[in-house]
């Protein structure tokens, strides 16, 4: 680790503090937080490594996480006061690359100063090189399908690609269906239960993997993961922005891959989601009642301070000789750019709802219809 090296010490202890202070002499820059300072200050800071010591407020695991996703290059070593096991698997998990138990360890921290500094720069290096073959724990991707105009295939589209998804990589993927009151997915994905993921409430506090694994059913034919929707306007009353937020980034940690299907309403459930995701796909079709509402709701986001940055795209679907409008003239209308465009296939897809059968059923199939093949070609510009 050179001297130069912006370091960021996270404790609500001074004790803390304290011992570290001996071993981080020799380092120019070097600056506290506090736990609860740190999604405020650490852009700030803008920190090449993070010693986060276990905050009393149980939040390690969300710091972390919260850390490692919105700075991916920033180094983390987790610091306890005593062995965790549970808590070292669950960190590491989360992103952090070393976990010392301190003071006890003191030592051996400082000596590992170096080491750890090449390790990060040699994984740097790697993960450049790695990118596109293999899937990191702790690092998912969050992915909303949103519509502010019903009948857009915001929800096939959503459940489609997680499907595809699934089948042609091999990722971790779980979609997840916030249509609190109607539900949806499982019409399009062949699924009948009465499963949802409001028997997480209980456990919402503690969430953890195995909690999410006990209450996903599977679609049959790609073993995708699916947090199915209540579909019951009381239930839904108790789905809170809190559960959402932390149901979405319990599962942003164990799966690499999460796919939100939304409902057209604005409401603060809809908000949490698209807060907490990497990338909005907004899915509209090609004609003027589209375009219009699209502007609405390009207002509610700016109104509602969603950044839109990088993170909203475009997805044009029912793409057809008959649209009224050319993606291109879209193009002068708005300037969010366009992820990708799916064709219409009346036919297909009719006879597939007719069935109660998902649009995907193996992995490299054959015969695969247009609007199937437009989907894949999408998944494989994500993987
Ligand atoms: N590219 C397409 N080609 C043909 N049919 C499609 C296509 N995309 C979606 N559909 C069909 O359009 C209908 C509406 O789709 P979907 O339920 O996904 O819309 P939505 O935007 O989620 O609507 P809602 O407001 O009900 O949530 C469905 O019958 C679906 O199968
Ligand atoms: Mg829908």
């Amino acid at each position: 680790m050179s001297e130069g090296e912006n370091i960021l010490v996270i404790s609500d202890q001074m004790s803390v503090r304290e011992q570290l202070k001996e071993i981080l002499s020799s380092y120019q820059s070097v600056q506290y937080l506090k736990p609860d300072e740190t999604k405020k200050e650490i852009d700030r800071i803008a920190p090449d490594v993070v010693l986060l010591f276990r905050p009393e407020e149980d939040t390690s695991i969300d710091l972390v996480q919260y850390i490692n996703s919105e700075y991916p290059d920033v180094s983390i070593i987790f610091m306890n006061d005593r062995e965790d096991f549970e808590l070292l698997r669950d960190v590491m998990r989360a992103g952090a690359i070393e976990f010392f138990v301190i003071p006890s360890e003191l030592s051996l921290l400082s000596d590992r100063m170096k080491q750890i500094s090449q390790v990060i720069q040699e994984s740097k290096t790697e993960q450049v090189a790695a990118t596109n073959q293999s899937f990191k724990k702790g690092r998912g991707q969050v992915y909303s399908f949103f519509s502010g105009k019903g009948g857009s295939g915001n929800t096939f589209l959503a459940s489609s690609f997680a499907q595809t998804l699934m089948l042609e990589s091999t990722a971790q993927v779980i979609l997840i269906d916030l249509n609190l009151q109607f539900g949806g997915i499982e019409t399009y994905l062949g699924v009948e239960s009465n499963r949802s993921f409001v028997e997480l409430e209980p456990v919402i506090k503690e969430l953890n993997e195995s909690h999410i694994r006990n209450v996903t059913e599977r679609e049959k034919f790609s073993n995708l993961e699916l947090l199915l929707s209540p579909r019951d306007a009381e239930a839904a009353e108790n789905i809170t922005e809190d559960f959402v937020t932390r149901l979405i980034r319990a599962c942003r940690r164990s799966y690499d891959f999460v796919i939100i299907d939304l409902p057209t309403s604005m409401n603060e459930i809809t908000y949490t989601a698209l807060e907490e995701s990497d990338e909005i796909y907004y899915v509209m079709n090609a004609d003027t009642p589209s375009l219009q509402v699209f502007k609405h709701v390009e207002l509610l986001f700016q109104r509602l301070n969603i950044d839109t940055n990088q993170r909203l795209k475009l997805v044009v679907n029912h793409v057809g000789r008959d649209n009224e409008l050319k993606t291109n003239d879209l193009k002068d209308f708005i300037k969010t750019p366009t992820e990708t465009q799916i064709r219409r296939d009346f036919k297909g897809v009719q006879s597939l709802i007719n069935q109660g059968s998902p649009l995907r059923k193996e992995r490299q199939e054959k015969k695969l219809l247009p609007i199937a093949k437009d989907i894949r070609k999408w998944v494989f510009s994500k993987i």
